[in-house]
Formats: structure tokens, sequence, C-alpha cells
């Protein structure tokens, strides 16, 4: 019989210790440190075909190459994110927090492709087939050929798999319940997921199915579980959105076939999720039109311009250390454009409190915001609010310039399309000519400030 062999294993970070700890030396974290038992080595997978030590065989770089073979769903919100559809022997790693809407979306995806005449599985670890059953009447696919199973066992699993026709989509619902024979730990802990996924990988390749691994996301948003997951796999989907609405996301975070910058626009209705064509007009929907401390922000999502509202509330702080609050933008770059306002414009803002928010919970990560929450924070501390046609952006720096942004072009016709009139953003941003839209080009902050100081009603 193989050798027992404890180890103690950070659920955080899949470091591997020799005692129990309380913190995990390695990346912090407290309280992660779980005792395994395998019997393999951590991370063994099933036993490939091939002995250990023979040779494999060396191929010249420059052969023959199809490009990837993929399964369209139809739904072109995912299809845009997966860059095209699913590849033929990849695996896809789809995370998000739970009841987000992970397993909806993937069953409309199976019963699309089903569809469409491929051979798709449904393998679901967390619900019962009666309850899978239920939610496709629901989102009205129950007439669509999806085989389904209720299976956590990964043995269990690739034998079904391997039995019947090869399927050409795949999905595990979810890697955490999943559990194999080799690893002697319980399911959910890192060498489980770890193993089991690296199991399903392996189905991928060798078959040439496209695997898609739901995984769960833990209170600080990473995927459950080793982060090496994400390398095993060959794209790493986020699902996201906000509780309390009605919109979700998915963003690409890894694609080795296609871009990892688009996002997929969905909203969750009572027949499951909706495709959303046109994000800016959702996310500009119920948008305070005139209201101090509201800038449009003309953003990109990958390929794609979206108009997204900016809020910001500055208020007088009645305490020593003022409070920042910052949803769905970073706030270290909030502290450098408040440091930019006090130093380089004269504008004192940094003994207010002050709130900063993205309308419709959308996550902003581009630095070409910097202008638009600018222009919120200078309008909600004058009390002068900003014309409610003009959208703004480009990227502030430290010297308190403002640089043009890249796909300036793009931006501009976005905001004709929506009915905006104007667009404040930097000197030389190459828009000129492409629309109708107002271009107001400044090169300081400093400049905007006063324009927009200056603009502040007169009160009786
Ligand atoms: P689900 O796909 O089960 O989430 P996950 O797999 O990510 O945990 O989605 C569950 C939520 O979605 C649940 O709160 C109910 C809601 N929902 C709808 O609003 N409409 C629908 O048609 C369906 C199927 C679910
Ligand atoms: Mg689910």
């Amino acid at each position: 019989m193989a050798k027992r062999k404890s180890t103690f294993v950070c659920q955080s970070c899949a470091a591997v210790l020799t005692q129990w700890a309380g913190r995990c030396e390695s990346c912090g974290e407290w309280n992660t440190i779980v005792e395994e038992t395998t019997n393999a080595g951590v991370g063994a997978g099933p036993k490939s075909a091939q002995a250990a030590g023979s040779p494999t065989q060396l191929v010249p770089l420059s052969g023959e190459s199809e490009d990837a073979a993929r399964i369209i769903t139809g739904i072109a919100e995912l299809d845009r994110v997966t860059g095209g559809g699913f590849v033929q022997g990849s695996a896809v790693l789809v995370g998000g927090d739970p009841g987000i809407g992970k397993s909806t979306l993937l069953l409309q995806a199976a019963a699309n492709l089903a569809r469409r005449g491929n051979r798709v599985i449904y393998v679901s670890g967390e619900e019962a087939i009666a309850q899978v059953r239920l939610r496709a009447r629901r989102l009205g696919v129950s007439g669509a050929d999806v085989n389904l199973a209720s299976e956590t066992n990964v043995e269990t699993i690739l034998a079904t798999l391997e039995q019947t026709d090869r399927p050409d989509f795949v999905v595990i619902d979810s890697i955490q319940t999943l559990w194999t024979d080799r690893v002697e730990s319980a399911p959910g802990t890192v060498s489980q997921v770890r193993t089991s996924a690296q199991a399903m990988t392996r189905f991928a390749k060798k078959t040439g199915a496209a695997v898609v691994l739901v995984g769960h996301v833990t209170k600080d948003g990473q995927i459950a579980g080793p982060r090496v997951v994400e390398h095993m796999v060959d794209a790493v989907l986020y699902f996201e959105g906000d509780a309390s609405h009605t919109f979700r996301i998915l963003r690409g975070v890894k694609n080795r076939y296609g871009p990892t910058d688009e996002i997929g626009v969905f909203e969750m209705t009572q027949l499951g999720l909706k495709e959303v064509s046109n994000p800016s007009a959702l996310f500009l929907d119920q948008r305070d039109e005139g209201a101090t401390g509201s800038a449009v922000f003309a953003g990109m999502e990958g390929t794609r311009p979206v108009l997204i509202e900016i809020q910001a509330l500055v208020a007088p702080s009645p305490l020593g250390t003022p409070r920042r609050a910052v949803v769905g933008w970073d706030s270290a770059r909030l502290s450098m454009v408040l440091a930019v306002l006090e130093t380089r414009c004269g504008v004192r803002i940094g003994a207010n409190d002050i709130y900063l928010n993205v309308a419709g919970g959308l996550k902003v990560s581009e630095p070409a915001a910097d202008l638009a929450v600018a222009a919120a924070l200078i309008s909600s501390l004058s009390g002068a609010p900003l014309p409610s046609d003009a959208v703004y952006f480009g990227e502030i720096s430290l010297s308190g310039g403002i640089r043009p942004v890249v796909h300036t072009p793009l931006r501009l016709r976005e905001a004709a399309k929506l009915g905006f009139n104007s667009a404040f953003t930097g000197r030389g941003g190459k828009g000129e000519g492409s629309t109708g839209l107002n271009l107001l080009e400044f090169s300081s902050l400093a400049e905007l400030a006063g324009r927009i100081a200056a603009s502040k009603p007169k009160t009786a």
C-alpha cells in the first residue's frame, strides 16, 4: 500500500507546511491551515497512460496548426467573453458569489448548445436532478436535449463521461463539491479541489470536450480553494453583480484563446438571464439629472464603450480623520485624485467625508475615470451641478495635468448615440471631427475645477 503522508496545507494560498500553525507564514492569512492526508502526493491526478520515464514526442514549432475549434452558444454576451465560443478541449472556470446566477447561465448555455446539435452533459453536485429540472422549466429550456447527472465523485463522473459518446460540452457545478478517491481530505479542501480540477482539465484535453467548472468565491472575492486552479484551466470568467441590482456582469480575467478585458452584461429576470446589448442605457437608466456630484464617465470595457454614472458626495466631517468610502472604484486612486485637487488645484477638499459610488454596482478600473471622478467631487464640494448632457474621461497625472486616453473616438460615438452633446477630456485625444459632439479639451485639472466652480447657480 502506498505510504500515507500527512501535510498541512493553507486553504488560501496552497502553501504546504510541516506542522499546523494559526497563521500561514506564506500568505499571512489566519486559520487557513488544514491537515490533509494524501497517498499520491499533493496535486497528483489520475495516472496518465504513459509510464513515467518514457520519452515523449518532439515536434517542430513550424508544423501545421488549425485555429481552435469553437462551439458557439448563440448567447452573444457569453460568446463575446469567451472570445467567440467555448474552445474544444479547453477547461473554463466560472467563478462568482453564491446565488449570482452561475448555474442559471450555464444551464441556459447548455440548453442552447444542445439545441445547436452538440452533445451536452450537466453534472450537478449541489442540486438534485429534480431541482435542475425545475429550473430548466422556469427558464423555458426543459425541452433541450441535455443529459443530467447528480454526482460528486470524480472517478464516477469520468467513468460516466467516457461510457457515452464523446460529449462536446460538460458543465461541472461546482468544483468545490467534487472529491476524488486519490486524496483523503474533505471535499472543498485545496488538495481535493486541485486534484479534481486537474482530472477534469485532463479529460477536456484528452477528449476535445469543452469543460466548464463552476467555482464559488470567498468573501474576499477569490475563487475558493487554491489559486492554482486558475493556472490549470485555459480561461477564467467571473460572474459578478450586486444582490440589490438585477444586472450581472461576466468578465474574462484569463483567456488562453481570447481577450481578457471583455465583459458580457446580463439582466436577471423571472425567466432567467437576458442579454443586455446596450449596457450604457441600462447603467444610466435612473440617473438624477441636475444633481450635484454626478458625472457620466465614457469608459471602455474591452472593445466596447460603456457610459457609467459616477456619484460623489462631499460632506463636512465631524471626525478628526474624515471618512472615505468607495464603491466600485479603487480607493488608492481616489486618494491620488484628492491629493492632486488639494495641492495642484487649490481645492480644499481633504478635511471632508467623501463617498464615491459607481452607479449600478459596476466596478471601474480604468485610469480614464479619473476626470469623471474629479468632476463629480468638485461638483459636490462646490454645489455646482454638472451639465447633464456631458461626458467626462481622461487620466489625471500627479502634476495636475490631464492626459488623453485611448479609444477617444469610440467613447465619443457612444456618447453621441445616447444623446449627449459635449465631452470633457484631455487635450490631444484625437477625437476631433469623429462625431457631432462638442469637444471641451483641458490641459490641467485646475482649469476644469475653475470652470465647474464658476458655473455654480447664484442663490438668492
Ligand atoms: P443560481 O443560478 O442558482 O446562482 P449560483 O449558481 O451562482 O449560486 O441563481 C440563483 C438566483 O437567481 C436566485 O436568487 C434566484 C434567481 N433567479 C431568478 O431571478 N430568475 C430565474 O429565472 C432563476 C433561474 C433564478
Ligand atoms: Mg449554483
